[in-house]
């Protein structure tokens, strides 16, 4: 009893189902907090996207996984499938229209419509200054950091009307503090604030909330380049208060809950998951 208790205060997750469970006032268990929604997840085959793909169905939504390569999507879809979850998933290169096209059809196959979009995807094809990208690395930052993920939301809008859906964007702690070695990418993600608190109020209307995660760094391939830059790395490692790099998992179930209806009166925010506190 005491058990049912403590799973049902904290939404834990329940070693038998693979669902996480949350118990209603009367003690009835219910399917997780996100059954019967369906959530769009790009770049979500490794790292941050996956953690998040993982535990947005462990919490009982149905999730699409996509990136640009075959492979890794049929890795994480087998995964996630194995692990007793329901999930499908289709590559996407969220710069591609025709890619993007094909992610919005594929999340519709399951119930013909869609709760929420975590547009995760992101690239930094240059570790350097600003001033030193060319025009092909602005294109390509941009491209698939700030425009793709408005241009798969208009894609997908209208297949989230009447469900009180949500969006999230990803954005990074090097909006908040640019790093030398970041250039372009940090422009990227502090557009992301700006994108996040328009779309929110666009959205607002159609009571679809936009909010964003801001990860600090995270243990993945995608930061084993910073990790190499001794100096980087070591400034970072004395600058976090937790005194501890962060774990995918870390930022899935801020996710979660942003996507819950505990987050149904939070838009237009950013929140960090950085293991201190970067903004007043
Ligand atoms: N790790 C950090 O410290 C950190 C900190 C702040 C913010 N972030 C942000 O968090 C997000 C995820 O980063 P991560 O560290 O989890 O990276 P990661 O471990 O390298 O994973 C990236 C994922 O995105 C996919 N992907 C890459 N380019 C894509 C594209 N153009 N279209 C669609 N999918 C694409 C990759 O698969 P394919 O190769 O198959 O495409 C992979 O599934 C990014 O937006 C990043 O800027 C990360």
């Amino acid at each position: 009893m005491l058990r049912a208790a403590a799973w049902g205060r904290w939404g834990l997750f329940h070693p038998c189902t693979g669902l996480s469970v949350r118990m209603t006032s009367s003690g009835i268990a219910e399917k997780g907090v996100l059954a019967n929604q369906v959530a769009v997840i790009t770049g979500s085959t490794n790292g941050i996207g996956l953690a998040i793909a993982r535990r947005l169905a462990q919490d009982g939504a149905h999730v699409v996984v996509s990136s640009r390569k075959q492979q890794n999507v049929d890795r994480a879809v087998a995964m996630l499938q194995g692990e007793g979850l329901s999930v499908t998933g289709t590559v996407c290169h969220v710069g591609k229209a025709e890619d993007r096209e094909r992610l919005v059809a594929t999340a519709l196959e399951h119930s013909g419509s869609v709760d929420f979009l975590v547009c995760n995807a992101g690239v930094n094809p240059l570790v350097g200054s600003t001033l030193g990208a060319s025009e092909q690395v602005w294109d390509k930052i941009l491209g698939v950091n700030v425009k793709a993920p408005a241009l798969l939301l208009s894609l997908l809008l209208p297949h989230m009307e009447n469900r009180r859906g949500a969006v999230i964007l990803v954005s990074s702690i090097a909006a908040y503090m640019p790093q030398v070695e970041l250039g372009a990418y940090n422009v990227s993600k502090t557009a992301l604030l700006g994108l996040t608190r328009t779309l929110a109020l666009e959205l607002a209307p159609r009571d679809i909330r936009v909010n964003c995660l801001v990860p600090g760094f995270i243990d993945t391939d995608f930061s084993k380049v910073l990790c190499k830059n001794k100096a980087f790395f070591k400034n970072l490692k004395e600058n976090v208060g937790l005194q501890r790099i962060g774990q995918p998992e870390d930022c899935a179930g801020l996710v979660s809950f942003l996507c819950s209806p505990d987050a149904s009166y939070i838009t237009g925010e950013n929140i960090a998951v950085s293991g201190f506190s970067c903004r007043l």
